[in-house]
């Protein structure tokens, strides 16, 4: 099922009346590599993808914003005068980011709209990113505030760390805000310079999902962010991003198993990304595939947030002749695989991965191959 704006416009009127002013979409996102080291102020290379949230929507003259959600077929509403916590469902994120935006003295006025994604839900693609950088796109259209992707992306992580409190990094809410058609984006998560690299024609990105969901997700993420920031401080470091390869080596010994090989794993893969980066920008995929594969192995091995399920989808799309290369996308646990393979034999390549998996696993897969999208956007 994929979002199409004219039947959104078309819900819009059956529950509203009239039209709807504005369109806006927010994608969801696939990383290519570099898992998990966002928080680490290191380095991503994710994509915007062409699945999204979508919101219809007018302005309204009383500072209420009323919402209905095709995806729950669900209503719901609040004041911007008096914005609560209630629980955790869809309509805290509407909360959240208007509480965010409010909270660095954004005067916002209230609206109602009907919001519709495709991106599945708590599969690794970001849906609740996009969530909330498509309610800061409707915020700011209604309000006439200008559109700074890198500030709005903050302010999507702050709803999500400080509102849903869970305590991601920067990575999915600025790719969904800045993503760029046709390109992948490299982001230093520490100084959030983005620069776009392109994603050759010859090259397709395909999504493998497990069909699995993850379960202990945000505990284990906020446990791996602690050991994380506890090397960093035992070392008298900001961050793991201040950790090169050769300075690793020299000082793993002082660490105890675990957190080195917690620390390893963020090490070499913030090295992974910048060699990929220009492993892609000569067009050298073969090169490109062999660093995705090495990610997988350390997001296994040392970070250990792949699960079975992953590994048997990798390990399937792997022994295709087709395969640059593949490995878990997002947090991990579940969810996505994600494989960039020859582009004129990615439709063969899915399904015989689709079929593999179901023999090993006894799972029902999905598979997509998707497009470089882009970021946060204003239809009409
Ligand atoms: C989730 C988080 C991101 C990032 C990834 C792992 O998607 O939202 O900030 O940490 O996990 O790379």
């Amino acid at each position: 099922m994929t979002v199409n704006r004219y039947d959104l416009a078309d819900r819009f009127s059956r529950r509203f009346g009239g039209s709807p002013r504005w369109i806006v979409r927010a994608p969801g996102r696939v990383n290519l590599i570099g898992e998990h080291t966002d928080y680490n102020e290191g380095y991503v290379l994710p994509m915007a993808i062409d699945r999204a949230v979508w919101i219809a929507l007018r302005e309204r003259d009383d500072r209420r914003v009323v919402i209905h959600s095709v995806n729950y077929d669900q209503s719901g509403d609040f004041s911007l005068s008096r914005i609560e916590k209630v629980d955790r469902g869809w309509l805290e994120y509407f909360k959240g980011v208007a509480w965010a935006l409010e909270e660095v003295g954004l005067r916002l006025e209230g609206w109602e709209g009907v919001v519709e994604g495709d991106i599945p839900v708590g599969a690794g693609l970001s849906s609740s990113a996009a969530l909330e950088l498509a309610v800061a796109r409707a915020f700011a259209a209604v309000a006439g505030l200008p559109w700074d992707a890198v500030a709005m992306a903050k302010l999507g992580q702050r709803a999500e760390n400080e509102w849903i409190g869970v305590r991601c990094g920067i990575m999915d809410q600025l790719v969904s805000a800045a993503g760029r058609a046709g390109h992948a984006l490299r982001i230093d998560c520490r100084s959030l310079d983005l620069e776009p690299v392109p994603i050759p024609e010859s090259l397709a990105v395909v999504i493998l999902d497990t069909g699995t969901r993850r379960g202990l997700v945000d505990s284990v993420y906020n446990q791996r962010r602690a050991e994380c920031e506890s090397v960093a401080r035992f070392f008298e470091l900001k961050s793991l991003r201040d950790l090169d390869v050769d300075r690793f080596q020299q000082v793993a010994q002082q660490l105890e198993q675990s957190a080195r090989r917690r620390a390893r794993h963020v090490v070499t893969e913030n090295d992974r990304v910048l060699q990929a980066v220009d492993s892609l920008r000569r067009e050298e995929l073969t090169a490109f595939g062999v660093l995705m594969n090495k990610s997988h192995v350390s997001l296994r091995e040392d970070y250990e947030v792949s699960s079975g399920a992953l590994d048997a989808m990798v390990e399937a799309a792997v022994a295709q002749p087709a395969c640059y290369g593949a490995r878990m996308t997002g947090a991990g646990f579940g969810g996505c695989a994600v494989a960039v393979v020859d582009s004129c034999l990615a439709e063969h390549f899915a399904a015989c991965v689709a079929s593999e998996y179901q023999k090993a696993t006894g799972n029902t897969p999905a598979t997509y191959a998707c497009q470089p999208a882009d970021g946060a956007e204003v239809l009409f």
